[in-house]
């Protein structure tokens, strides 16, 4: 571990911009220089911050482990800049791998594929699959193509905490752990990619995320005519870092299906509480909106936006030293459904304060 706090440099690249700024190149260049001598670097992709290392250097990934503090049961997704890279990883490219490839990369969907020679064990925590994934930030994998290697990310975090989605909260979260920190403002998409297993017929969602059921319904179409539908996991998670609890903020967090009751008690038993409300408009919300004890957070109603402000909320609330977050229940439906795994998740488990 370095002794002093990370460089943090600031990478951009304008839509309308043929090419990054000389400063963002050099950046991507230092971050390069890194990685290819086995360090560690943050980087931001269209998720979450990823803490990037040369996916094919065993001590490099090692790294990882340490700094996240990870388990080496649960395995880190391997990214590449394009498709060609991804099947040269691989020990096998299922047709599904191919029909998602085709349709959503680069996109925030990961393929659980076979694994080729090339991948540390330590990698896929010694099992027969890699998970892959072609991050749809162009300056992600501009710094994949500059390295000229993989890059195994897991979210920048330490293990079980909330991801980043800023360089802040990456520095807050891993400080001295990570060498370089690329700063590229905020994730545009706020949670995880979605994670499907295709090396079962039919494919299997491990994880659910940005890219829906209906997305990948419409991209497996073909694939899935003859075998069935792609299906969600039921039992047992075979993602192993799809344990209950994780991306868990430390103040208490419950999902209420009585909200205004439940903030409402918490304040009168001399507890501080935070609200994150897709109603803020509601009188009751307004009626309780007084209350010293009581930071309300109005969040998005619409899914993807949800996403985009969620970790950045979380984090936000476990610095005012609340006693609980209430958040509101969700709306139904296939388009929350990323955020209501998140949550439940973030959520303390059956308790309640006293
Ligand atoms: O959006 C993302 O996917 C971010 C950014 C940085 O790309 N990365 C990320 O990595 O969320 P991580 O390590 O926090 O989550 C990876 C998930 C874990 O649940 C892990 O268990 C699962 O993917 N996973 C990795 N390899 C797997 C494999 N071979 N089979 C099944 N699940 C796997
Ligand atoms: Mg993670």
């Amino acid at each position: 571990m370095a002794r002093t706090l990370p460089d943090i440099l600031r990478i951009e690249w304008p839509a309308e911009s043929p090419a990054p700024s000389a400063q963002t190149e050099q950046a991507l260049d230092r971050a390069a220089e890194v990685l290819r001598r086995g360090g560690l670097v943050a980087i931001p992709t269209e998720t979450v911050y990823g803490l990037a290392a040369d996916a094919l250097d065993e001590d490099a990934v090692a790294g990882i482990f340490r700094a996240k503090g990870r388990p080496a049961s649960n395995p880190l997704i391997v990214h590449v800049s394009d498709v060609e890279m991804a099947k040269a990883l691989a020990g096998g490219w299922p047709v599904a791998a191919e029909a998602i490839a085709v349709a959503l990369w680069p996109g925030p969907v990961t393929v659980v594929v076979p694994r080729g020679p090339r991948i540390p064990d330590i990698v896929t925590a010694g099992g027969a699959t890699v998970a892959l994934r072609c991050p749809e930030h162009r300056l992600t994998r501009r710094l994949i193509d500059k390295v000229g290697r993989p890059l195994a990310a897991p979210s920048a975090n330490r293990s079980e905490a909330v991801s980043a989605t800023t360089a802040h909260h990456v520095l807050a979260g891993l400080g001295n752990r990570v060498e370089l920190i690329l700063d590229g403002g905020s994730c545009g998409r706020g949670i995880e990619s979605t994670v499907v297993d295709c090396t079962v017929d039919p494919p299997r969602i491990l994880r659910p995320g940005p890219v829906g059921d209906a997305e990948l319904r419409v991209a497996l179409g073909g694939v899935v005519a003859a075998g069935g539908t792609v299906t969600e996991v039921d039992g047992p998670a075979r993602s192993p870092g799809m344990r209950t609890r994780h991306y868990a903020p430390r103040t208490p967090l419950e999902v209420s299906a009585d909200p205004a009751s439940r903030v409402a008690s918490l304040l009168a038993a001399g507890h501080r509480a935070g609200w994150m409300t897709i109603h803020a408009a509601d009188p009751r919300v307004r009626s309780l909106a007084a209350s010293r004890d009581l930071v309300i957070v109005p969040m998005p109603n619409q899914p993807q936006e949800f996403a985009r402000v969620l970790y950045a909320t979380l984090h936000a609330l476990d610095q005012r030293g609340l006693d609980r977050v209430v958040v509101d229940p969700l709306p139904e439906g296939e388009d929350w459904r990323a955020i209501r795994d998140r949550l439940t998740r973030a959520a303390t488990a059956g308790d309640s304060p006293s």
